[in-house]
């Protein structure tokens, strides 16, 4: 690992069982069905904007419990998508969910283990990820990986959690990433460019979304606290939602201060 990824590590390296049964309740519960994290179906189209999918093959890297994966053949037109996560438990759901809507056929889910992508190069027209990558701290051998399984010509589209610097915390950031519990590698948007440029990315964008999210978050918590709370108990447990309704508390205050701030990123191989 790169020296100046700064510890938000600090909850260990990356193992079997984060995204809980219980946490999956919750999350689903705040963001939808299959979305394991913020914004929806137009938060994806955003993600998306002015991309094709007609007719490509599409990696969603770190697929959670897979709607999102399922919309980008079912929304977007994608050919043929292949969702890769690290644990069982939410790709469980995504298999039933594709079974379900009838889209086995055009989208497969694999396990995978941390580290290198088990496909061949040049085997993918687009690579996409949701906030996944921040559980992925080795950026540089991502994005150069990502780069390999690129066809020439093809764009990664992706969103991601990321911290304002590379330094040291703060407090407040340490404390919000403790109550996530979760083995978060976060880096800065100056090293994602510098990683997404050493891997030989062209026409490279990164936008901040950290105002976007910072009042979406707020508009979560309330919801959380007041009108959803019971439905969240009922899918999470009250010890995992008064948990978390604490996390949200800690990680407003990081948003606000604008440490904790979600990107887009987009990246072209040339071709
Ligand atoms: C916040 S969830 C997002 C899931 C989905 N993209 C969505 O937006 O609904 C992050 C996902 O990344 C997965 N993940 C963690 N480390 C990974 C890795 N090295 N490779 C692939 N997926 C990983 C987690 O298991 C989890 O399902």
């Amino acid at each position: 690992m790169a020296t100046d990824t700064a510890s938000t590590e600090a909850a260990g390296a990356p193992h079997d069982g984060e995204y809980t049964d219980a946490l999956i309740g919750l999350l689903e519960t705040l963001w939808g069905e299959g979305y394991l994290s913020p914004g929806g179906a137009e938060e994806v189209a955003r993600v998306l904007a002015g991309l094709d999918l007609a007719g490509r093959t599409v990696l969603d890297i770190g697929c959670g419990s897979g709607g999102i994966t399922l919309a980008l053949a079912a929304d977007h037109g994608a050919a043929r998508v292949v969702g890769i996560d690290v644990e069982g438990p939410v790709l469980e759901k995504a298999r039933a969910r594709a079974e379900a809507r009838g889209l086995a056929d055009r989208v497969a889910f694999r396990r995978v283990s941390p580290g290198p992508l088990p496909f061949a190069d040049e085997s993918f027209d687009v690579v996409f990820s949701k906030d996944a990558m921040i559980h992925i701290p080795d950026k540089e051998a991502l994005f150069r990986d990502v780069f390999r399984v690129l066809r020439p010509g093809g764009w990664l589209a992706a969103s991601d959690w990321l911290i304002r610097h590379d330094g040291e915390p703060s407090p407040e950031m340490k404390h919000y990433v403790a109550m996530e519990g979760l083995s978060f590698g976060m880096a800065s948007p100056a090293r994602y460019r510098r990683a997404l440029e050493a891997a030989g990315f062209a026409d490279i964008a990164l936008t901040d979304r950290n105002p976007w999210y910072r009042e979406v978050a707020r508009a979560e918590l309330a919801q959380l606290e007041g009108p959803l709370y019971e439905r969240a108990v009922a899918a999470a447990g009250k010890k995992t939602v008064d948990h978390n309704i604490g996390t949200w508390r800690a990680m407003l205050a990081v948003l606000e201060t604008g440490e904790h701030c979600p990107h887009h990123l987009r990246a072209r191989k040339p071709g």
